[in-house]
């Protein structure tokens, strides 16, 4: 069963405890910071990129710094997550949280050090976050400001696919793929369930100043999603040399290339084998492969059919986001 599985695929050396959280899956330490996250003050120019883990959200976040802060590639040059921090990151794992216990032994300052620094960022502040829409901030729920979010998300497939390789790189996974989309499929990794995430921008889009993206319309057309981006943040047209500059910037290869941007070292810094111990290898890299439909390689038939049952089921009354999505 899925417990079983969970527990047997995450290096034994650490026995994370989980914790249902209002809906969303997440270790238990995130009770820690889930206060000064509901409480967290939000400004009128503040710009969020939310998004599911692996949608996407470094390249969105890259590209959505460089639109806002009129694109100078010496400027850009800060990294990530300097310029762009990830709010309820608490410096122990990617996507933020080992359980409570272990949390407190071997971290014992790193817990909500990321809020507290995107709390005192200078205005305007670029922040990321992957909570899903009703566990945002209780100021940015209910527009109490004028702040603007841009979402972006991306095929499950692909994000199962990616999201694996994560897991392998930086949260203690040694187990198969066909048990990582069972953990997928059955909500049981971060920040799940999937469908939930993203239906909860979608449904709350028109009324928040909610840019929603996707991964694929970048892929396809990246400029236009850059003047689209450009528009939404109320910034004037590039030029055309511009555009061309960034989009260059913004390309796989670039992004793969750029130290400020492809989390070369996540494994290190954030201690893989303290958390982990010293029998984890971390695999993999962070900027990995970049493409879409990846699933139509690497996933059986069966799995495919698995999830493409399993997303009709969950958009069954979404059927504006199932054309736009799938
Ligand atoms: P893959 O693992 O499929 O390659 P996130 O930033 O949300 O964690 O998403 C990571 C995914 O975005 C990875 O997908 C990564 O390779 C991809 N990615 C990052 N930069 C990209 C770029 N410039 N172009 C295309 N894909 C990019």
């Amino acid at each position: 069963d899925l417990d079983n599985i969970l527990s047997l695929s995450i290096s034994p050396e650490v026995p994370i405890r989980y914790m249902n959280y209002h809906g969303m899956f997440v270790p238990d330490s995130y009770q820690l910071i889930a206060d000064s996250i509901e409480n967290f003050q939000i400004r009128d120019d503040d710009v969020w990129v939310c998004s599911f883990p692996k949608a996407g959200t470094t390249w969105t976040q890259e590209m959505v710094w460089n639109i806002g802060n009129n694109f100078d590639p010496n400027m850009a040059k800060t990294p990530l997550p300097i310029k762009f921090p990830f709010v309820e990151f608490t410096g122990t794992t990617t996507t933020g949280w080992i359980s409570l216990n272990k949390a407190d032994s071997i971290f014992p300052d790193h817990m909500s050090k990321s809020v507290e620094y995107a709390a005192n960022l200078p205005s305007p502040r670029f922040l990321k976050t992957h909570l899903p829409f009703n566990l945002l901030p209780r100021q940015l729920r209910t527009r109490e400001k004028k702040s603007k979010m841009i979402y972006v998300a991306r095929n499950p497939k692909d994000v199962c696919i990616s999201y694996y390789h994560h897991y392998k790189l930086l949260e203690g996974y040694c187990s198969t793929f066909e048990n990582f989309s069972k953990l997928f499929l059955g909500d049981k990794v971060y920040y799940a369930p999937f469908w939930d995430h993203v239906i909860s921008y979608w449904d709350n889009k028109e009324n928040n100043d909610i840019l929603f993206l996707t991964y694929e319309g970048m892929k396809k057309d990246l400029s236009s999603v850059i003047k689209q981006t450009a528009a939404f943040l109320n910034k004037s047209p590039m030029s055309p040399e511009q555009l061309c500059r960034l989009k260059e910037h913004l390309s796989f290869d670039s992004m793969k290339k750029n130290p400020a941007a492809n989390y070369e070292n996540a494994a290190e810094s954030i201690n893989a084998s303290k958390i982990f111990g010293e029998n984890f290898k971390a695999e993999g890299v962070f900027i990995r492969k970049g493409e879409y439909g990846q699933w139509k390689s690497f996933m059986s038939p069966e799995l495919i059919e698995r999830f493409d049952e399993w997303t009709k089921l969950k958009l069954e009354n979404h059927r504006d986001l199932f054309d736009k999505m799938i």
